[in-house]
């Protein structure tokens, strides 16, 4: 990409960048693929980890595969749609202008468009839009037309066309795929009704909002035989992957906890989000808003602050948990969990609200011999880490990977007697994007960022989790060969049933089981 070559040329991974990202590294570490080969010898023996340094690292981008336009229909263009939008391409022009002015004065949004732009050509079209609420489908549809992508700068493609229900969205014949962004009571019907329809569905997290849906969707996914992608786009963070092989490379031992936390401390981070002006009666179709939820009178905040009542909602577990539970999933392969604990309550946002927040869950895995924590409070903005906790070194995840050694440690106790290892002093750290200016404006966007939702490196460059993680579902698409995007139903399902016996065990205040044998919650 031509701006990765301007950023070679202007010397940003400089030697005394890498020097100076590795400076507070005591023994290794680092900055990105591209830089890996700028390790010395002398610094690659000084680890104490890892023999061949590169074999950690996840191998470069898969090309797009060549072949047909694929015609996108777009279900939900709220928050999470837009940015969708914008991950394959799309950005409206008010946000274009709106970027341009500030990438004037800041190298951070100078970065970010550039990055934008710089996005390759997935060959996709949105040919079709539906969103209840009538600004966000014209918006979504005035998005949709002007397309960004291998540097071009702002094409007008064809509008596509608005539908006013999913269900004719999904049967319409210009649509091969349909993108799922509609608050969580909505996901699971949209994506049968698409499956039904034969189309390929990509489908924002988490997969469901009951039990009983998640058999039903499963089931429909494998007999249609339709690609299906769950949206949880930390499958493509490298941190993660490069967890992963240190893991099964045995760095840390055998692991006997992990703990995960969502901390925030803001009403945005409690979901008390703004309610547009432009909302009312007449510009909502409340009804289809409704769905499968329990009738409620017209509300306003129910519509745009959806994720603080179980009617459409599936809670901390659901909403947050559930990006932390996969990233282990992917790295740990842990599965459905023996049995779930649950506590918690509405402390703080006593707002009307029915779902609590802080929630506490504990996971076991006898089968592993370990157990998954998940802590959690929206009132309260105290770090704290992702941290898989293993008898000869723990590992902490958040922006940066970090691997200490424990003092008790019996593969490196060697090491640390002769001094080679000092325990509490990283043995191995990755530092990605080291050059990127941190500009990162909103508590909210910061949580996501540091959980590698936003973006991820690859081969030292900066690509957007989302446009990687469409990619891949649009590749499987393309290629029809059976090859399955990372985070396919099975992995969905696991998902959904993990998440789904931490709800029930919060809301029964008892352990449940999952007996795998019968593939029931008891
Ligand atoms: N992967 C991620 O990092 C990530 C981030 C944010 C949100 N999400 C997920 O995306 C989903 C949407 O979240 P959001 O923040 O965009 O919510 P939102 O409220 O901003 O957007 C939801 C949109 O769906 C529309 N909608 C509601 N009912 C509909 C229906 N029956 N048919 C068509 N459109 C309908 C609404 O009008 C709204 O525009 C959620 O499930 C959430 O968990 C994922």
């Amino acid at each position: 990409m031509d701006q990765e070559k301007n950023k070679d040329k202007s010397g940003k991974y400089s030697r005394r960048d890498i020097l100076a990202g590795l400076a507070s590294v005591p023994v290794i570490g680092l900055l990105g693929y591209g830089l890996v080969k700028n390790i010395s010898d002398r610094q690659k023996k000084q680890s104490p980890l890892l023999d061949d340094l590169e074999s950690v690292m996840p191998k470069g981008i898969p090309a797009i595969v060549e072949g047909e336009t694929i015609r996108l229909g777009i279900v939900g263009v709220g928050g999470r749609g837009r940015y969708l939008l914008k991950a394959l391409g799309y950005l409206h022009p008010d946000r274009i202008d709106e970027f341009e002015k500030r990438a004037k004065q800041d190298k951070y949004w100078e970065e970010y468009l550039n990055d934008f732009y710089a996005q390759e050509d997935l060959n996709v079209k949105i040919t079709a839009i539906c969103d209840v609420f009538k600004k966000n489908a014209l918006r979504g549809v005035e998005t949709a037309a002007n397309i960004h992508h291998n540097g071009t700068n702002g094409l007008k493609g064809e509008a596509p066309k608005r539908y006013q229900t999913y269900q004719e969205l999904v049967a319409a014949p210009d649509v091969d795929a349909v993108i799922i962004a509609t608050p969580d009571h909505l996901h699971v019907p949209v994506a049968l009704e698409a499956a039904r329809h034969g189309k390929h569905v990509y489908c924002e997290k988490p997969l469901s909002w009951t039990v009983e849906e998640t058999y039903e969707i499963r089931k429909v996914v494998k007999d249609t035989g339709i690609i299906f992608q769950l949206g949880h786009q930390g499958r493509q963070t490298e941190s993660y992957h490069i967890a992963k092989s240190l893991i099964d490379q045995g760095a840390i031992g055998k692991i006997s906890l992990i703990e995960v936390c969502t901390n925030r401390n803001d009403p945005n981070g409690a979901w008390v989000y703004d309610i547009d002006p432009e909302a009312n009666e007449k510009t909502i179709d409340w009804k289809q808003f409704i769905g499968p939820a329990p009738w409620h009178e017209f509300s306003l905040e129910r519509f745009f602050r959806w994720r603080c009542w179980w009617d459409y909602s599936t809670g901390l577990s659901g909403d947050l948990f559930t990006h932390e539970y996969d990233a282990l999933n992917q790295i740990l392969n842990l599965g459905i969990p023996h049995s779930a604990t649950a506590s918690g309550g509405i402390y703080f946002f006593k707002d009307g609200r029915t779902v609590p927040d802080v929630l506490n869950m504990a996971f076991e895995y006898p089968q592993r011999d370990l157990t998954l924590l998940y802590s959690a409070t929206l009132a309260s903005e105290k770090e704290r880490g992702k941290v898989i906790m293993g008898h000869d070194a723990y590992m902490e995840l958040n922006e940066t990977l970090l691997v200490i050694a424990d003092p008790k440690s019996t593969r490196y106790k060697e090491k640390i007697e002769k001094g080679i290892i000092e325990p509490h002093i990283p043995i191995f750290s990755y530092v990605p994007g080291q050059d990127k200016v941190d500009a990162i404006t909103t508590p909210t966007e910061k949580y996501f960022a540091g959980r590698g939702l936003l973006y991820t490196y690859r081969d030292g460059k900066t690509f957007d989790t989302s446009h990687l993680h469409l990619r891949e579902w649009i590749n499987c698409i393309r290629l029809n060969n059976g090859m399955q995007p990372s985070c396919d139903i099975d992995q969905s399902f696991q998902e959904a049933i993990t998440a789904h016996m931490g709800t029930i065990a919060y809301h029964e205040g008892r352990r449940v089981y999952w007996d795998s044998s019968t593939e029931k919650i008891i």
